[in-house]
């Protein structure tokens, strides 16, 4: 390593200004055997495109001039590539395009290293380290078919964001644009938007934490109910999204508004409790859309769920063999996603949206949790840049929940019962006939 570190520290010296730097490794590809454009075509080739890299700053961050090995411990990108087996740079200009490459954008080391390091790579990778700008000349054009972002706007700039991989588009032809590591929120301002307070973005907002998965057993309906939950959220999941909603302005009681997620599960789920080997959700991207109707206020009015699959696990009474659901829900307006006129609705935990899946022994069903949604009329930030929900709030648990309840009616009993014990000692009379000293004085006549 410190023999490439001191070639970089030469090859530094001879760089021209206006070459872009590109650092490359790999464990079982020989990088300097081949040019970065042609290794980007390969597989599993990751992408970390930092903005304003160059080997001088590569040079710091690995304290490439230092003798005192504590100051090695580095970072997870550097680590990553001193223990790679092969390492080489080299002057690039523009990268290809590469469909299946991961790309990572970050605009400094802290937020490389943390998108890096929440990747999780196994060893059989090849990695590339460059200029954010090398990209940003295929980026455009990449991002063009499947972000809709302005074309004339040269800068899109979800830095911020991990891309995420495909799709792009949603069924039904909705393009989808990154909205980052959950949780959801859509639209994403700051990432692929404005947010702009003068009313001419569209108005609503959705929120939501977590998605749990539901699979329940059609044949258990009735008997002892049987299902499975697989919570996802635990690892850094990503997400693209759509949406369709008026401009506050526009606002029209006829027309529907849309969310669109397209959610990618990172890592492999289990099922919750005892026996996590169930059933399981491997990683992959799903789309959920809820359509809600404007009436006296909003309701859920028709929701999809495209690209699901469930992995079949150990219990073969609930899930035989692999499902997937493609399709709209079975009750949507049956389940109570709304709020009425002037409020947003909130949910810690919804009820379960059921679709029908290819198995047709099975329900598949989401649960959202921690739930927000605004039709209409967001507020934004003092400094009118960060939109927020309304104040007033339709929860789907009401004001008085069953805990609540439980308490009131246990204190009720409490205060009665005090009243009662308060009430029989008030109502306790003494011997005061005779204390009265203008009467005949009590006597008591007795013999010895
Ligand atoms: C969402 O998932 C994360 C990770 O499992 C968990 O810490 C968090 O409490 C979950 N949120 C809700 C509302 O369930
Ligand atoms: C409201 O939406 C409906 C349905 O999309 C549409 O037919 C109608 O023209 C819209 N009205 C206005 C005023 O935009
Ligand atoms: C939602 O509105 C559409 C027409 O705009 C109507 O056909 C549909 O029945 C409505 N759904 C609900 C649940 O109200
Ligand atoms: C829900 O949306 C899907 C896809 O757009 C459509 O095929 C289905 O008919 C809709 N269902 C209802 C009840 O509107
Ligand atoms: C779900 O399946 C049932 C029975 O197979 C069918 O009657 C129903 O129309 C399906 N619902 C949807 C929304 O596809």
């Amino acid at each position: 390593m410190r023999m490439f570190l001191l070639a970089v520290a030469v090859a530094l010296a001879l760089t021209r200004a206006t070459c872009e730097d590109a650092v490359l490794w790999s464990n079982n590809v020989d990088v300097s055997a081949s040019s970065a454009s042609e290794l980007v075509a390969g597989e599993s080739v990751v992408i970390l495109a930092l903005d304003d890299f160059n080997l001088a700053s590569f040079s710091k961050a690995a304290h490439a001039y230092s003798s005192n090995p504590a100051d090695q411990q580095d970072s997870s990108v550097i680590a990553a590539i001193r223990a790679a087996k092969y390492h080489a740079s080299e002057d690039v200009s523009s990268l290809p395009e590469a469909a299946s490459a991961t790309v990572i954008k970050a605009s400094n080391w802290d937020q490389l290293n943390e998108q890096f390091s929440a990747l999780n790579l196994k060893s059989g990778y090849t990695g590339i380290l460059v200029d954010a700008a090398t990209l940003e000349l295929t980026r455009v054009k990449r991002v063009a078919d499947d972000v809709d972002f302005d074309p004339n706007d040269e800068a899109p700039k979800p830095k911020k964001l991990a891309a995420s991989p495909s799709p792009s588009s949603a069924p039904g032809g909705v393009t989808l644009k990154n909205g980052g590591d959950t949780p959801v929120i859509v639209p994403r301002w700051g990432g692929g938007e404005d947010f702009k307070i003068d009313g001419s973005a569209g108005s609503c907002l959705l929120y939501f934490e977590n998605i749990t998965i539901v699979v329940l057993s059609k044949k258990s309906i009735g008997g002892s109910q049987k299902a499975h939950i697989v919570p996802l959220g635990l690892n850094k999941d990503t997400y693209q999204y759509n949406y369709d909603c008026e401009k506050k302005a526009d606002f029209n009681v006829s027309k529907p508004f849309v969310f669109t997620v397209a959610y990618t599960t990172t890592a492999e789920y289990k099922a919750h409790g005892e026996k996590p080997d169930s059933l399981t959700i491997a990683p992959q991207t799903f789309t959920v859309s809820l359509t809600f109707n404007v009436t006296d206020g909003f309701l859920l009015a028709n929701a999809t769920l495209n690209g699901l699959k469930v992995t079949a696990g150990t219990d073969k009474d609930v899930l035989p063999s692999d499902a997937s659901v493609d399709g709209s829900a079975i009750h949507p307006s049956a389940v109570p996603l709304r709020a009425y006129y002037g409020h947003n609705f909130a949910c810690g935990r919804t009820q379960a949206i059921f679709f029908n899946a290819t198995l047709s022994d099975v329900y598949i069903g989401l649960v959202f949790d921690n739930i927000q949604i605004q039709g209409s009329g967001i507020k934004a930030t003092k400094d009118g840049e960060t939109p927020q929900f309304t104040r007033i709030t339709a929860d789907c648990v009401g004001t008085f929940s069953s805990g609540s309840w439980m308490g009131i009616i246990v204190a009720i009993t409490l205060a009665s019962v005090l009243m009662f014990g308060f009430l029989m000692l008030n109502s306790v009379q003494t011997m005061d006939r005779f204390d009265d000293p203008k009467q005949k004085q009590i006597v008591i006549n007795f013999k010895e």
